[in-house]
C-alpha cells in the first residue's frame, strides 16, 4: 500500500436510540464508563431514531477527520480515540469487494478515517443521540474493519467507552447492560433480552417539549450525583437489582402492568437522586409534569396502568402503552396538548402514523372536535395548552444496528472522501 495510492474503501452503517426503562445513572469508573448499577432499555426504531455513518479509510487522508449533522468537529475527545484505539487493535485483514482493495490488519494502524454521521432526528428536539451515535461508529467502524467480537458483548463493551448508553444500542429490541464486576470493565456489557419481534403490542410515543432551558449534561449530572447524592448509593444497592429482575420477569411475559409500573417508579426515582443531588438538578419542567399527570390521572381512572412514561437527563417524556390503547392515548395527548397556532398536524405528529390513523384523525379539525377524556372532567385540572410540545414522535420497539449495503446511502463521495 503506497501513500499516493488514491483508493477510498468505506462502509456505512445504521444504530438506534434507546431510552432506558431502568436507568443508568452514576459511573463506578470514570474513564472506563462502569456504572453504579445494572440497567434496561427498549430499542426504538431506527426507521424514526437513529445515527446513520459513513466511515472511509485511505492512505490519501492525513487525519482522522469528523462530521457531526453537516459540520465538522474535533476527534481529541478521548472518548472518540478510546473507541478508534479499541477498534483498530482488533482489526483483521479485508479484501474489499468494492474496490478489489486488501488491507492488512497491520495498515488498519496507520490508515486514516473521514467519518460523517447524521441523526435521522432533530438534534435540538434534545433527544439523546450520544448513544445512537456511539453505537453506529464503534459497529460501523468494525465492519470496515473486519472485526470479530471473540466474546460476545465485546462491540458493546468498546461502545461503552463512547457513552454508556451507547451500549445498549448495537442490539434490537430489550437489551439489559450488565454491570459487571471486574475492574477492567471486559464484563460490563450489553446483553439482549428479548428481539424487537418479542413484544409486537408495545407502542411509543416520544413528547418533544417545546422550551427548553440549557441542562446539566448527563455525564456532569452523575458525577455529581455521585459525588453527594446518599439516596444514589441506596438506590443502586437495594433498589435496582430487584428491579432488573422484576422488569426481565415483566418484559418475558409481555406483562404490561408490570412493565409500566417499573418504568414509571424508575423513571421517578432517577429524577428524585437528581433532587439529592447538591446543588439539586433539575431535568423535568411544567410540561413534563403535566404529561405525568396526564398519565397518572388516566391509569387511577382505569385502577391499572394504561401507559407509562419515562424521562432522561431533559424535560422530553417517552411513553409507552399498547396496540389496543395507542390511539386512546393519542387522543389525550393531541387534545391535552394541540400544538401551537399554525402548525400542521403533518408536522406535529411524526414517525410511524399507523396510530394516528388508528385514532380516526386526518385533520386539526378532527383535533378540534376531540372530546375531553372521562378524567379530565374535574374542572380543576388546566385543560388544554397549545405550544407546550414541539411535536410528537410515533415509534416501536425496533431492531439494532445494521450495514446499508445500497451505495446510495453513503454519506462520502467516494471520490474526494469528503461528505457530500
Ligand atoms: C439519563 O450514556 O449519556 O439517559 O456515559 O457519561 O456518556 P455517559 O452518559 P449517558 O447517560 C445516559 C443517562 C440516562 C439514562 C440511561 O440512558 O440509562
Amino acid at each position: 500500500m503506497g501513500s499516493g495510492e488514491a483508493w477510498v474503501v468505506m462502509r456505512t452503517g445504521r444504530a438506534p436510540s434507546n431510552i432506558a426503562v431502568i436507568k443508568y445513572w452514576g459511573k463506578r469508573d470514570e474513564k472506563l464508563i462502569l456504572p453504579v448499577n445494572s440497567s434496561i432499555s427498549v430499542t426504538l426504531n431506527p426507521d424514526d431514531l437513529s445515527a446513520t455513518t459513513t466511515i472511509a479509510a485511505s492512505p490519501a487522508f492525513v487525519a482522522d477527520r469528523l462530521w457531526l449533522n453537516g459540520k465538522e468537529v474535533s476527534m481529541e475527545s478521548q472518548r472518540y480515540k478510546n473507541c478508534l484505539r479499541e477498534i483498530r487493535e482488533r482489526a483483521n485483514d479485508v479484501v474489499d469487494e468494492q474496490t478489489g482493495v486488501h488491507i492488512k490488519r497491520e495498515d488498519w494502524l496507520k490508515l486514516k478515517l473521514h467519518i460523517v454521521s447524521e441523526n435521522n432526528f432533530p438534534t435540538a428536539a434534545g433527544l439523546a443521540s450520544s448513544a445512537a451515535g456511539f453505537a453506529c461508529l464503534v459497529y460501523t467502524l468494525a465492519q470496515l474493519m473486519g472485526v470479530n467480537e471473540r466474546y460476545q458483548g465485546e462491540l458493546s463493551a468498546i461502545a461503552r467507552l463512547g457513552s454508556g448508553s451507547a451500549c445498549r444500542s448495537l442490539d434490537g429490541g430489550f437489551v439489559k447492560w450488565d454491570m459487571g464486576q471486574k475492574e477492567d470493565g471486559a464484563d460490563s456489557i450489553a446483553v439482549q433480552i428479548a428481539n424487537e419481534t418479542h413484544w409486537k403490542d408495545l407502542v411509543i410515543f416520544i413528547a418533544v417539549v417545546s422550551s427548553r432551558q440549557k441542562e446539566v449534561s448527563s455525564t456532569s449530572g452523575m458525577q455529581e450525583t455521585v459525588q453527594t447524592s446518599p439516596f444514589l448509593h441506596f438506590r443502586a444497592k437495594d433498589v435496582v437489582p430487584k428491579r432488573i429482575k422484576e422488569m426481565e420477569d415483566a418484559v418475558a411475559r409481555h406483562d404490561f402492568s408490570s412493565f409500566a409500573r417499573i418504568t414509571c417508579a424508575d423513571s421517578n426515582q432517577f429524577h428524585a437522586t437528581c433532587l439529592d443531588t447538591s446543588p439539586p438538578i433539575f431535568y423535568l419542567n411544567d410540561t413534563s409534569k403535566r404529561l405525568i399527570g396526564l398519565v397518572e390521572r388516566w391509569n387511577t381512572q382505569e385502577g391499572s396502568p394504561q401507559a407509562a412514561y419515562t424521562f432522561d437527563a431533559g424535560p422530553n417524556a417517552v411513553l409507552f402503552t399498547t396496540e389496543s390503547n395507542s390511539s386512546l392515548l393519542l387522543q389525550r395527548l393531541l387534545f391535552q396538548f394541540p400544538p401551537a397556532p399554525g402548525v400542521v398536524l403533518s408536522s406535529y405528529v411524526v414517525g410511524d402514523l399507523k396510530t394516528l390513523e388508528l385514532a380516526g384523525i386526518k385533520s386539526l379539525k378532527d383535533l378540534a372536535s376531540l372530546e375531553p377524556p372521562k378524567e379530565l372532567a374535574e374542572p380543576k385540572i388546566p385543560l388544554r395548552t397549545p405550544g407546550e410540545l414541539a411535536y410528537i414522535i410515533c415509534t416501536r420497539p425496533g431492531r439494532g444496528a445494521f450495514l446499508l449495503k445500497d451505495l446510495g446511502s453513503s454519506l462520502i463521495d467516494s471520490t474526494s472522501g469528503l461528505p457530500f
